[in-house]
């Protein structure tokens, strides 16, 4: 969001799914809208959007929710897809159910398959969104694969050449880094998101991914304890980590 940026409130609350305008008008008539422990009846006005807006309104009773250009950070459970149409438990469905209506709309930055496990981000930033997933700013994302077959020992150098190419692929995949864990258990860090890319590369040196975690996106380390559905906002500070070297 642009610093010194401000909205109409109706705008604003809308815009964070409360509702339409004009039922934002009835809520302030009826002294549901908050500012500053003063009840605000005209949400024609405009209000600047600062940090602490959230803690300065109380909308029906509770804080008002984060502004635009939210980051959240969530363990994603397995069993739960990354799409805002897919049949099925999805990954919006563990957010509040207001934050549906939400204009920008929250999208997952890149996606994790259904049956991976671990960290994700979400955000209503597209610009942020674009530069996490570029191909140029390339983050490193680390994965723990748990494999069906023992590791036979050339895997890491295969990964590392920056020459395997997948299979109905042309071009090779960026020099990947192996870390051998145990006989079936690895951490592989990729720079690239190509569609199932680290089932598919263990599908090309002879194995086959039985279980798949992301611990490590960017800057950004899955938060020890929390929770398989669990998320919480990004501070400020933190988003900035991203893009540092974790
Ligand atoms: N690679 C995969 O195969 N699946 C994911 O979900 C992420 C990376």
């Amino acid at each position: 969001m642009a610093k010194g940026a401000t909205s109409r409130v109706d705008r604003l609350l809308s815009a964070l799914g409360y509702g339409s305008r004009r039922e934002m008008a009835r809520l302030a008539a009826a002294g549901g809208i908050v500012l500053d422990g003063v009840a605000l009846r005209d949400v024609t006005g405009r209000i600047a959007l600062t940090p602490d807006l959230p803690a300065r309104m109380v909308v029906m009773g509770a804080p008002l929710d984060p502004l635009p250009g939210l980051v959240i950070l969530m363990h994603k459970p397995l069993g739960v897809t990354c799409s805002h149409k897919e049949e099925g438990p999805l990954v919006y469905d563990l957010l509040p159910r207001r934050w549906r209506g939400r204009d920008p709309m929250i999208s997952t930055v890149g996606r994790l398959d259904k049956q991976t496990s671990g960290l994700l981000l979400l955000t209503d930033d597209g610009d942020l969104l674009h530069r996490v997933i570029s191909p140029k700013v390339a983050l490193p994302k680390t994965y723990r694969a748990v494999l069906a077959r023992p590791l036979r020992g050339e895997e890491g150098a295969v990964f590392a050449s920056g020459q395997m190419i997948l299979e109905g692929e042309a071009k090779p995949l960026a020099p990947a880094v192996l870390e051998v864990v145990s006989e079936r258990e690895a951490l592989l860090t990729v720079t690239e998101g190509r569609y199932h890319q680290v089932r598919r590369m263990f599908a090309a040196v002879g194995n086959h991914v039985e279980a798949l975690h992301r611990e490590r996106l960017g800057g950004l380390r899955l938060p020890e304890g929390m929770e398989p559905g669990a998320w919480r906002l990004l501070e400020a500070a933190e988003i900035g980590t991203i893009f540092a070297e974790g």
